[in-house]
């Protein structure tokens, strides 16, 4: 089996309606992070674990995202007239990050669906699958661990964090064997648990390699958890079959599909920003005085 992981999918087609209204009209996944928009994050963590292609799932209405990362002459030249070379060079960067390509989930049926609109692409290759509101920010990228996982087992990868008691039904639970340092072995899962089913504390959490039979699975999967094709309910048939292996990842995740989460990766992001930081860390102090 070739193991080398080289492409990946950003499933961006959601409705997000967590963050409604202000996803009414622009995609949840272009909200800003200070001043990047939070896909551009998740395009160069794949980037910096070695992925080469990236396909993003988008819908009707979603199409600043492939602006976003298209080459923007007019604005470059003017910023260079200007003498602002740094900005230019940052811009053009974006539109160099990868190879990007974009497809259209047709109708909204889920997280399964949305990856199904990949095999194409995908082919028969291994391939890591970043959700498109997960935001993971650390030195070492959250997707790179998990590549490196697929590598060493051979096996589909899930990207872990334990969850609280209240959360995990939000979530999905893992049942998990220790192998190594935050590696595990997972044998089964559940999207969504109610109290009774609770598997682990340990939830899947925006990151997965999987091999590329998981399309025939998805295939024959039937609707879960909302009346939607679930990935997790896929990755629980793969899981059972051959086991899973699943990476606790490092890295701080921000769930940019709900208000709190997308505040928090805000603030902590807006203290750590060369240009801003240290004015809006005097900010926050004189606003709690
Ligand atoms: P979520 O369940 O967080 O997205 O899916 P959602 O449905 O947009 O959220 P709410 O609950 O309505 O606020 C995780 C990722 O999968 C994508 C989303 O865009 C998000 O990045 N997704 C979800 C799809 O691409 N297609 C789908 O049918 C569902």
């Amino acid at each position: 089996m070739d193991k080398q992981v080289k492409k990946a999918v950003i499933p961006a087609a959601g409705l997000g309606t967590r963050m409604l209204p202000a996803s009414k009209a622009c995609p949840k996944e272009m909200l800003p992070i200070v001043d990047k928009p939070a896909i551009q994050y998740i395009v160069e963590e794949a980037v910096a674990a070695g992925i080469t292609d990236i396909l993003i799932i988008t819908n009707r209405g979603k199409e600043v995202m492939e602006d976003h990362f298209d080459h923007s002459v007019e604005l470059e030249e003017m910023l260079r007239r200007r003498g602002k070379l740094q900005q230019a060079d940052e811009l053009a960067a974006i539109s160099h990050l990868a190879n990007l390509f974009f497809i259209r989930q047709k109708e909204t049926r889920g997280l399964g669906h949305a990856v199904l609109a990949a095999r194409s692409f995908v082919g028969d290759e291994p391939f890591a699958v970043l959700y498109g509101d997960d935001v993971i920010i650390g030195e070492d990228p959250a997707v790179g661990q998990m590549i490196r996982g697929y590598e060493k087992y051979g096996k589909g990868v899930v990207g872990v964090k334990q969850v609280s008691q209240e959360a995990i039904v939000k979530y999905s639970s893992l049942a998990v064997e220790p192998l190594e340092n935050r590696v595990f072995r997972v044998t089964d899962m559940v999207e969504k648990p109610k109290k009774e089913e609770i598997l682990s504390l340990y939830s899947i959490l925006g990151r997965c390699v999987l091999p590329p039979n998981i399309f025939d699975i998805l295939e024959k999967t039937p609707n879960g958890a909302g009346g939607e094709l679930q990935l997790t309910d896929a990755m629980k048939t793969l899981a059972r079959a051959e086991s899973m292996i699943a990476v606790e990842f490092t890295g701080k995740r921000y769930d940019m599909g709900s208000k709190l989460g997308f505040l928090q990766a805000n603030v902590e992001l807006a203290l750590q920003h060369p240009e801003i930081g240290s004015d809006f860390a005097q900010y926050l102090k004189d606003l709690f005085v």
